[in-house]
């Protein structure tokens, strides 16, 4: 008889040889149980998704409370649906007036689309920069302005007029030109393992922008809502986007994503052509409304506020020789160990030992932490026990 990993691996696609495999049972708060009632305590959320962990009650009556009333009705930007324009309104209130119209789609992925295309429309030009090992996506558009070329070869051709610059190099500004339609740039780079923002890079990028009539996409994907201590991250670096593209931590563990403009920009999208974008479930109801209460609550509580002193947990107790560097801010760090090995058996031993954490897509040297935002300091703490028992062992 097959098993369910059996049916796993095989009817279900794949997308690398050697998946955990963690089956799950349910969640809650920072943790996970799998079949066999183990607990697994939560460093991942989802790959910084489940902002306020697993299972909130906030999240889950919500959902109940707009399934109860209504669920799809209608291909986006048609009816009038108050979990959708409440969460516009309540974004509104939370951004500068520059970025007060939000158009609701259904991943990250397709966020970077709507701004890509937003973009080409206001500007009229064709040209997208992006930044080596950036990542955005993984559709057709987003994987054209990906900074790493194992990825893209196979599936060339990709969109024409792509080019990259290098993350936090001064100098490499310059390619941006009077040709270049939008730059676009992760406030922390997540790929390479969580590199902030240094020599006042993005007000540079920012300058230069303003000076060739660029657009400047943020893709705060990763790091909204509040993964670094603000609602979202550009509000400590102090720079503003034209564009500013959102999913992930969003949906407080559901589907959702949207791009951020103003009224006027976004106003294109709906002549020459109408219908410039358009999804089927792109913000649909119950998630908006999982997002609309994950917002309501990160804004009426303490958890943006305490997300600094959780940082700093974390750093004081993960001090070991074999750690040569914490990079990232707030609760987006990466660990850096002495080489690939390490990082694998750390990912792979924490797991038997109950303790979730994962890998980058571009380094081999490095393990992610991107716990809920509510994961309290025992918590914190007893991660680091298991990971520091672990590079005591090997
Ligand atoms: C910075 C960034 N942009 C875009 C995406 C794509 O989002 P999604 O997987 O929802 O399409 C991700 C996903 O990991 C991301 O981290």
């Amino acid at each position: 008889m097959s098993t369910s990993k059996d049916i796993f691996k095989k009817h279900q696609a794949q997308t690398f040889p050697f998946p955990s495999c963690l089956e799950v049972a349910s969640a809650k708060g920072s943790y996970i149980t799998d079949v066999n009632g183990k607990q697994y305590l939560d460093f991942i959320a989802g790959v910084s998704a489940n902002t306020l962990g697993h299972s909130h009650p906030i999240i889950n009556n919500a959902l109940k409370e707009q399934l109860e009333k209504y669920s799809h009705v209608m291909v986006y930007g048609e009816y009038i649906q108050s979990p959708q324009y409440k969460l516009a309104h309540l974004l509104s209130e939370n951004l500068p007036e520059k970025l007060n119209t939000t158009y609701f789609v259904n991943s990250g992925a397709e966020a970077v689309e709507g701004a890509m295309k937003l973009a080409k429309r206001v500007t009229r030009r064709a040209e997208i920069i992006s930044c080596k090992d950036s990542y955005h996506g993984s559709t057709h558009g987003a994987l054209s302005i990906m900074g790493n070329e194992e990825q893209k070869a196979s599936y060339r051709p990709l969109l024409p007029n792509c080019h990259t610059i290098t993350y936090n190099s001064v100098e490499s500004i310059n390619k941006i030109s009077n040709k270049t339609a939008a730059v676009i740039l992760e406030i922390v780079q997540g790929g390479t393992g969580f590199i902030t923002p240094k020599n006042n890079f993005l007000q540079k990028i920012r300058e230069r922008c303003n000076k060739t009539g660029t657009l400047l996409i943020f893709d705060e994907i990763q790091t909204c809502f509040g993964r670094l201590g603000t609602l979202f991250g550009f509000e400590k670096y102090d720079v503003l986007p034209d564009i500013l593209c959102i999913a992930k931590g969003m949906g407080a563990g559901m589907p959702i994503g949207a791009f951020i403009s103003s009224y006027e920009l976004m106003n294109l999208l709906t002549f020459e052509p109408s219908l410039g974008h358009i999804t089927t479930f792109g913000g649909h109801p119950v998630n908006c409304a999982a997002s609309l209460a994950c917002l309501q609550h990160l804004l009426n509580s303490e958890i943006m506020k305490e997300i600094e002193k959780k940082e700093e947990v974390f750093r004081t107790h993960l001090t070991h020789p074999k750690i040569k560097e914490i990079r990232g801010e707030g609760l987006i760090l990466s660990v850096e160990l002495e080489d690939e090995g390490l990082t694998k058996k750390v990912v792979e031993q924490s797991l038997q030992n109950g303790l979730i954490l994962f890998y980058f897509l571009f380094t081999k040297t490095s393990f992610r932490i991107t716990p809920p935002l509510t994961i309290s300091e025992d918590e914190i703490i007893k991660g680091c026990q298991i990971i520091t028992e672990i590079l005591n062992k090997y």
